[in-house]
């Protein structure tokens, strides 16, 4: 008798000792992944920031339930063995309660099926490469996918640019700016325009003028790069060394104030599409961007906003599961209904929220807006 009650003892305290995985009496810690370094590390500065500027307003609140908030921050390199790396180590080492991250589609998919075996829950801010969240129940984005996206910028060279031809130029080796360049593709036919060259470049190439050749002699109106910011303005620059006067477009990856500053009078008339807008005028975007100036001194970007977002969302769901267990707060996130700077959210089934997008142009060397899209 005396030794099952010392067992059950023993028990129950190993179950407590498990249970506050992510917690103590005083902490909830929340692991946060983004690029700091790699070829997309500005998505990473600003990201990390966006996420440091949410916890800090629930801290000074209180927190959650009188327990501080504490990030977990990793650098993921923009590397998907990397992310592999460090979603295990904040699972097993630091003992995170959930994850918010990581930005890029493919360090995403590299990640996600560790959450999913932990049943911890994530929330990408911007990964939107669509089969991030096909991985499981325990992943979700704070982002629009790229279906929508790619479709997008589709209508905006048709409908607004009058294209009737389009070229795609994109990484073999990126899921996202593949996926995105397809999803382009078939929009622009839906709609009826023609794509007369779809063009891949190897990862990690500086030279893109053999594609790029072969695509303005197909005399498009317009060139989709679906690529990130470096290479986006690398190839802008290409083409207009190789002649072409026409317009140049992508999606979100080339939201960096590294692009204007690379791509110089070539991206100049350029456009994308993207989450967020830094002069949209509603009081809720103008108040974010007041707040994150302040702190930061830098205009924040579409990856500053969701990782804001993202966090918040986290930060909501694990309130009101009121436990910091994967599954209690893997349930909150799933019934979230949280209005955030970038879009109100609610899950679909396949956890995805259903949002707005916005396309924005280069004028004068600066991103301005140009129109909001609805789904
Ligand atoms: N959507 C990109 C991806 O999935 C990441 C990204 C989002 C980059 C927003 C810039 C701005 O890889």
């Amino acid at each position: 008798m005396k030794s099952y009650a010392l067992s059950a003892a023993v028990a129950a305290i190993l179950a407590g000792t498990f249970l506050s995985c992510g917690s103590s009496n005083k902490e909830i810690k929340i692991g946060g992944v983004a690029p700091l370094t790699g070829e997309a590390a500005t998505f990473g500065a600003s990201s990390k920031q966006g996420m440091e500027l949410a916890i800090q307003e629930w801290n000074d609140k209180g927190g959650i339930d009188s327990k501080k908030i504490v990030l977990a921050f990793a650098d993921d390199k923009g590397d998907p063995a990397e992310g592999a790396t460090v979603f295990t180590k904040l699972i097993q080492q630091d003992k995170v309660a959930a994850i918010v991250g990581p930005v890029m589609s493919k360090v995403a998919l590299a990640g996600a099926p560790i959450c999913q075996a932990n049943q911890l829950p994530m929330i990408s801010s911007t990964a939107t490469n669509p089969k991030v969240t096909e991985v499981g129940d325990y992943v979700f984005r704070a982002c629009f996918i790229d279906p929508f996206q790619g479709t997008v910028g589709a209508k905006f060279a048709l409908e607004t640019l009058k294209a009737k031809k389009a070229a795609c130029l994109f990484d073999v080796g990126n899921d996202y700016t593949k996926g995105l360049s397809e999803f382009f593709r078939d929009g622009f036919t839906k709609g009826g325009g023609e794509i007369v060259a779809f063009e891949g470049h190897a990862t990690g190439t500086t030279d893109f003028k053999a594609q790029l050749t072969k695509i303005i002699a197909a005399k498009p109106d317009v060139i989709y790069v679906s690529d990130y910011y470096n290479d986006a303005a690398l190839i802008a620059k290409q083409a207009r060394e190789l002649g072409y006067k026409g317009t140049m477009g992508g999606g979100d990856g080339w939201d960096s104030p590294k692009l204007t500053e690379i791509g110089g009078a070539s991206v100049e008339g350029c456009w994308f599409s993207n989450h967020y807008a830094a002069d949209d005028t509603t009081p809720v975007v103008q108040d974010f961007v007041k707040k994150y100036k302040a702190k930061y001194n830098a205009e924040p970007d579409a990856l500053a906003v969701l990782a804001y977002d993202g966090m918040n969302i986290m930060l909501d769901a694990v309130k009101r599961a009121g436990k910091t267990d994967g599954p209690s707060i893997q349930a909150a996130l799933k019934a979230t209904d949280f209005s955030g700077v970038s879009g109100h959210v609610k899950f679909d089934d396949h956890r995805n929220p259903v949002k707005s997008a916005v396309i924005v142009e280069v004028k004068n060397g600066k991103v301005v807006y140009r129109a909001t899209v609805n789904p």
